[in-house]
């Protein structure tokens, strides 16, 4: 994991030596047209720094616009020796999240120039409440600090090996102090989730994500079961072996659970991740353009994982378990058929469980996650959260932007909704219903694992459904947004950890 060492200061940024200083600055011009020049304005009251960036800040170089940087040496009247100025845009559109992302440019504008030392100014503004921005920021600074050139023998490791953010001095120094702490624990956890999405499927089998897992549970104090086969087939997980049945790799059924001191009553979430650790689709193969990329088919179990790490050290008081559904989906002389017909995991041993029609290979996530869902009902979990990279037709949906949400309870919905206000991610609510159910209904078994291309996202989810019954729940579908094809100026491409922060700001709104 990141090496960056970081640190809150309330020192005058002017008063601070550093290699680099960066400040924030808005574009205050509310006029519209062709006459309306950028008006930037530095979100520090700093005189020092404010006279040192006025003459380029006059200039119209620089617009301010988004992310936008502008680089100054050798500052006069400063003791950094260099200032950066970051843009967070129009006024009318200046958000906590904004700052997320201009900390993550500063750290990612630092990293290549070789420069390891960076101070970032809490921008200091009315529109910007300083408890979520610094927390924010310091998110912003873990994810723009991850890269994923792992493997790289030449890889120069580029780490930030310092970051301190620079608050003003006025302000509530111990309300700062307990966002900043918290902000460590959410970027560092959401880089072990992107950790995790990056490792090849060679090096992240079932078995290895089990013990990365168990390993991180020791570590923060949570309590960890890595099963596999034989606990598979005592628990008649007909939907999960048939998945793993062809491969190699034993499955890994890994479950996490948090129970904090004195909590013995009230909710249990459950939060249960698909993990299938390489995805070629199995009998029904995927073509070979792209198919490298399956590999971060387990980013919904690195979800949950990271998560939970999170979970346990930020110790809201609300038990929580989470269940990762582990396995390889691979074609192979023991693999499971299209018309196969399995029988998934019975919520009570007196009962059957559901019987599914595999239709095709390759809509193996819901058959991992059936019994993940059976089973974390099974343990206790009075509402669910899932997270999986479930289907294409999500991402053709809503393509990278937003990622696919569903939901059969309006509560449970409004509070996945709340913290998606803090965490800056964007989820979009997609349509259940019985017409979408219809389409998944089965000539010989109770249901099928595909209900064809058109609505794939929603029938996927009315799959799922058909597993947690009446619990209240909450799908995520991440396909379109746990892998970044391209560099943005605050993350690098490759896995983004996306849903880590919404799904630990869901469980904190849930604490006694
Ligand atoms: N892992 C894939 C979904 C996926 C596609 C994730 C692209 C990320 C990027 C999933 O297992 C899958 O193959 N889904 C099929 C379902 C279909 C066979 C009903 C799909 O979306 O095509
Ligand atoms: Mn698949
Ligand atoms: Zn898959």
């Amino acid at each position: 994991m990141s090496n960056m060492r970081t640190q809150l200061s309330f020192a005058p940024p002017s008063d601070i030596q550093t290699e680099l200083l960066a400040v924030a600055a808005i574009d205050t011009q509310t006029a519209k047209g062709p006459d309306a020049k950028p008006l930037p304005e530095l979100l520090t009251a700093d005189p020092a720094v404010r006279a040192a960036a006025a003459a380029v800040l006059a200039s119209g170089e620089f617009k301010a616009g988004a992310n936008e940087t502008l680089l100054i040496h050798a500052p006069t009247g400063i003791k950094a020796s260099r200032l950066l100025i970051v843009g967070l845009g129009k006024q009318a559109n200046v958000a906590v999240n904004g700052v997320r992302s201009a900390a993550g440019t500063a750290v990612r504008f630092t990293k290549p120039r070789a420069i390891r030392e960076l101070v970032f100014a809490l921008p200091d503004s009315p529109l910007l409440p300083p408890g979520p921005c610094t927390r924010a920021a310091v998110e912003g600074a873990f994810v723009g600090d991850f890269d994923p050139d792992t493997y790289r023998s030449d890889r120069k490791d580029q780490s930030i090996q310092s970051f301190t953010l620079a608050a003003p001095v006025a302000a509530d120094q111990p309300a700062l102090g307990a966002a900043f702490a918290e902000g460590v624990i959410v970027g560092e956890s959401q880089n072990f989730t992107r950790s995790l999405v990056n490792e090849p499927g060679n090096k992240l089998t079932p078995t290895i994500l089990g013990q990365r897992a168990a390993a991180m549970a020791a570590e923060v104090g949570l309590k960890a079961e890595i099963h596999s086969t034989e606990k598979l087939h005592e628990l008649k997980m007909g939907a999960f072996w048939s998945v793993s049945q062809g491969s190699a790799q034993p499955p890994a059924l890994i479950v996490l659970r948090y129970e904090p001191e004195g909590v013995t009553s009230g909710p249990v979430l459950g939060l249960v991740g698909k993990g299938i650790t390489f995805d070629t689709g199995g009998i029904s193969i995927k073509p070979g353009d792209k198919m490298e990329k399956m590999k971060y088919d387990m980013a919904g179990g690195a979800v949950m994982i990271g998560a939970m790490r999170a979970i346990a050290l930020l110790k809201p008081k609300v038990r929580v378990i989470a269940v990762v559904c582990a396995a390889e989906n691979m074609p192979d002389g023991k693999a499971y058929k299209p018309g196969d017909v399995v029988t998934a995991m019975p919520l009570t041993p007196d009962k059957p469980g559901k019987t599914i029609d595999v239709i095709n290979t390759d809509a193996e996530g819901r058959l991992v996650l059936a019994d993940g869902l059976t089973y974390a009902r099974q343990l206790g979990a009075t509402h669910i959260l899932d997270a999986a990279t479930l289907t294409g037709a999500c991402a053709v949906a809503l393509g990278t932007i937003n990622a696919g949400a569903f939901s059969n309870d309006e509560e449970t919905w409004a509070r996945f909704d709340g913290a998606l206000a803090t965490s800056g991610e964007k989820f979009w609510r997609l349509p259940l219903g019985d017409e979408y159910a219809e389409l998944v209904k089965s000539d010989i078994a109770d249901i099928k694992n595909t209900g064809g291309r058109f609505g794939g996202a929603s029938t996927a989810a009315e799959f799922l459904r058909v597993f947690v019954e009446d619990t209240p729940w909450i799908h995520l579908d991440i396909a379109g947004l746990a892998w970044i094809e391209e560099n943005k100026p605050f993350i690098a491409k490759g896995p983004s950890g996306v849903a880590v922060r919404s799904i630990l700001e869901w469980v904190r709104k849930y604490r006694s």
